[in-house]
């Protein structure tokens, strides 16, 4: 994999190089790139990794990884587009940009991969959805895979699928937090000191999660395994249906997709 300079190593870009040192690759071959010296000095005291200026993360990396925010984008491919050799990967974490977007902007032939992971990443749990622009190929994919793996799971998507990705999993630990606030709200409905209500739904969430991760049983099973006749988990669910619960987050997740379709939009020709 060579040389990998993170440009922007905010939130997702600080977890990427994080997990790329706990899977054991050396500080020597990162780099990153921050606007902000303190920032800077932070990133270089905590992790013992150089930053460096983009132009010369162009210079001395094989594999570029973007993750400043969409906003910001324009700029640094300003900077990006005189110095990037054209056989450097460039892999974009940025959320709507298209690939056509970089391929418009870098050197012809520059390959191109776009991913969309989500904010486990910050505890090596990413879900990462990687999609190759038109001059990459398989084997960029498979570096690619691998970097991401260092961080959490990596499935291949078509680039047309990626909004739907974006509304699912980009999203998706939004809804889990969201459904966690509520149950714990319920405890509090029913008489529970917060903090003991937090704890009960927590690691409820944590224990589900990972019979979801390890058992082999379809979530179908797993509910009804918890659902016994007459019981109290099937009045909690005729009340979920009755709240139309399930369509509410088929819509939920339509209006994401159709959101991040709108984004990608402002970035087209
Ligand atoms: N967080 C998520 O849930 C999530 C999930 C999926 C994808 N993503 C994508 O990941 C990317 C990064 O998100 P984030 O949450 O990590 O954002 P963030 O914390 O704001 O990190 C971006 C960093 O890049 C720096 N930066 C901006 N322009 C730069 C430049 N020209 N040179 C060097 N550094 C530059 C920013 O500095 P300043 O502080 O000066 O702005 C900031 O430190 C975004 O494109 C986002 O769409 C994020």
């Amino acid at each position: 994999m060579g040389t990998i300079a993170v440009l922007g190593a905010g939130k997702i870009g600080e977890a990427l190089l994080s997990g790329l040192l706990k899977s054991g690759r050396a500080p020597e071959g990162l780099l990153f790139t921050e606007r902000h010296p303190e920032r800077s000095a932070e990133l270089e005291a905590t992790y013992g990794i150089t930053g460096v200026t983009v132009e010369d993360a162009a210079k001395r990396a094989d594999l570029l990884v973007v993750a400043v925010k969409p906003q910001d984008i324009e700029s640094l491919l300003d900077r990006l587009s005189p110095v990037l050799r054209p056989e450097t990967l460039v892999v974009s974490l940025c959320a709507g940009l298209p690939t056509a977007l970089f391929e418009r902007r870098l050197p012809s032939g520059t390959p191109v991969v776009r991913v969309m992971p989500n904010t486990p990443m910050l505890v090596g749990e990413a879900m990462s959805a990687v999609s190759p622009g038109r001059h990459a190929g398989p084997e960029h994919v498979r570096t690619v895979t691998e970097l991401l793996s260092c961080v959490g799971k990596v499935v291949e998507v078509p680039e047309t699928q990626q909004d739907a990705v974006t509304a699912l999993s980009g999203s998706g630990p939004a809804y889990f937090f969201y459904l966690v606030e509520a149950m714990i709200d319920a405890g509090i409905l029913l008489g529970l000191p917060r903090a003991v209500a937090e704890q009960l739904i927590v690691q409820s969430a944590v224990g589900a999660a990972k019979m979801l991760d390890e058992s082999e049983s379809h979530p179908v099973l797993l509910r009804e395994a918890v659902t016994s006749p007459a019981g109290t988990t099937i009045n909690a669910i005729r009340e979920l249906e009755k709240h139309g619960v399930r369509a509410a987050l088929l819509a939920a997740i339509e209006a994401a997709r159709d959101r991040s379709v709108e984004l990608g939009r402002a970035h087209e020709d």
